[in-house]
């Protein structure tokens, strides 16, 4: 597109604002902020925000109670051979989405580089990728690992993995790409620069992962290698159980196209998308799109009547995402009010607003459900798998997330019924090298000790 094209599109887009700043800029800076227009398709993006700026539609004409797969209410037993057998054949792939922004923990790397183990302060990528080497080598296969980034943080990642990484596991079975970066604009509906010359984009939300995939050859490159299943988690979640064969067996022996895990509310207002069925179709609708009447509403039992909510934690089925992907997928856009720091044309500075001042458009992986020929909600307990990094303080902390791996690996230690010098002050690690889950760890901890000292490494 010429600068002439670039600037006409601007102008149908009411961007007075920034052809006046171009106006002002010497032909070579001119040209390259032109060039930056243009490489991020800027007519499509204003056709999207175009669309979506404004959500008032009606999301649903009926919801409904979802089918869950409740705990303790089915037979564990056979899913679990059915996923067990999926895992030797090496029929399962890694999935980890590490393209967000962190912008909530406010750490200057990328999240998974945050240091958050109790006790050998292991990062939450060393945690994860010890998992795929240990569960490897538990079901004897090599697991393919594939790990979304995005422009902000991919450098660092994949450099953090050639430092030090390459010591977890086997590189050559680690697969990054990158998410497509969208631009934002401010509430008056202008463009941001973050800085002198370039547009301030904003990674596509982790909805973004599944065309991420396909465009990058990643799913030409799964079934390549055979690999029919994925395990989908999100980088901030150190305590997901990556290969729950019962969960996966399920999947495999239900026909699902998508599997989730969810569990029970902490309340009707938690912030977790909710499982329900929307005029027919198995869903997930995020937590603000839920009525506040109905986020409360009650079952027969007096339960919450939408009580289950997702926790990110999804098998997907190779051919699934190969289908909607190849049919030209197009996942809505959700709207996020954010705080995005900006390059202020006329003081030439870069100023970091208090209050939200601009507007993200994202899309939720979630919102591919939908899309299955069937799809299935499995309930999980929430101490043994969730314990999300993504705030400095207070909810789902650094803190709770700290305690919440000691606490699972205590609990293993006490359904071992190993004694505790002091349970409360006791902290405790388990590295994935010592045992993938609670029953490897029942095999092999009474040889190991009789007693939990206050601080306990076990690797
Ligand atoms: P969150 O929605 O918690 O966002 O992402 P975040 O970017 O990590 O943190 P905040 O909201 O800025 O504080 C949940 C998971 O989805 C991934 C994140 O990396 C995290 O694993 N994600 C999110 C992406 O991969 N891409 C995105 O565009 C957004």
């Amino acid at each position: 597109m010429e600068e002439r094209s670039i600037i006409e599109v601007l102008k149908a887009n009411k961007q007075e604002k920034l052809i006046k700043y171009l106006k002002t800029l010497a032909d070579e800076e001119r040209n390259k902020l032109i060039e930056n227009l243009e490489k991020l398709d800027i007519e499509n993006y204003f056709k999207i925000i175009n669309k979506n700026r404004d959500q008032t539609a009606i999301l649903f004409n009926k919801i409904e109670k979802p089918f869950v797969f409740e705990q303790g209410k089915c037979d564990i037993k056979k899913y679990k051979k059915v996923g067990e057998n999926a895992l030797t054949k090496g029929q399962v792939a890694f999935f980890i989405v590490a393209g967000g922004q962190g912008s909530r923990l406010g750490f200057e790397h990328p999240k998974g580089l945050y240091p958050i183990s109790p006790i050998l302060q292991k990062s939450l990528f060393q945690i994860h990728t010890e998992k795929v080497a240990a569960f490897g080598k538990y079901y004897d296969f090599s697991p393919e690992l594939f790990i979304m980034t995005s422009s902000t943080n991919h450098d660092e990642t994949v450099s953090f993995f050639n430092d030090i990484g390459k010591d977890w596991y086997d590189l050559n079975k680690i697969h990054f790409f990158k998410q497509r970066d969208l631009p934002s604009i401010d509430l008056n509906g202008d463009l941001i620069l973050s800085d002198k010359l370039t547009i301030f984009t904003a990674p596509d939300g982790h909805g973004g992962s599944l065309l991420a995939l396909k465009n990058n050859g990643m799913i030409d490159l799964m079934k390549k290698k055979g690999i029919k299943y994925f395990s989908y988690f999100q980088v901030d979640n150190p305590l997901i159980n990556i290969a729950d064969p019962v969960f996966l067996g399920l999947h495999i022996f239900e026909q699902s196209e998508v599997s989730s895990k969810v569990l029970p509310k902490r309340s009707p207002d938690e912030k977790v998308g909710v499982a329900c069925i929307i005029d027919g179709k198995t869903s997930i609708i995020e937590y603000s799109d839920l009525p506040k009447d109905l986020a409360e509403k009650k079952d027969e039992n007096g339960r919450l009547l939408f009580n289950f909510g997702s926790i990110a934690i999804h098998i997907f089925s190779v051919d699934f995402i190969d289908r909607i992907t190849t049919e030209n997928l197009q996942l809505p856009y959700h709207v996020a009010n954010k705080k995005i720091p900006y390059y202020d044309y006329e003081t030439n500075t870069i100023i970091k607003p208090e209050k939200p001042n601009g507007i993200k458009l994202e899309q939720f992986v979630f919102d591919a459900i939908p899309m299955a020929k069937n799809a299935i909600f499995y309930e999980t307990i929430r101490e043994d798998e969730f314990a999300p990094l993504k705030n400095k303080d207070g909810e789902d902390s650094i803190q709770t997330c700290k305690e919440g791996i000691s606490k699972l690996f205590k609990k293993w230690l006490k359904n071992s019924n190993i004694n505790f010098d002091n349970e409360n002050k006791a902290i405790v690690e388990i590295s994935p090298l010592f045992a993938v889950n609670e029953e490897q760890f029942a095999s092999k901890i009474k040889n190991y000790l009789t007693k939990v000292p206050n601080k306990l490494y076990l690797e």
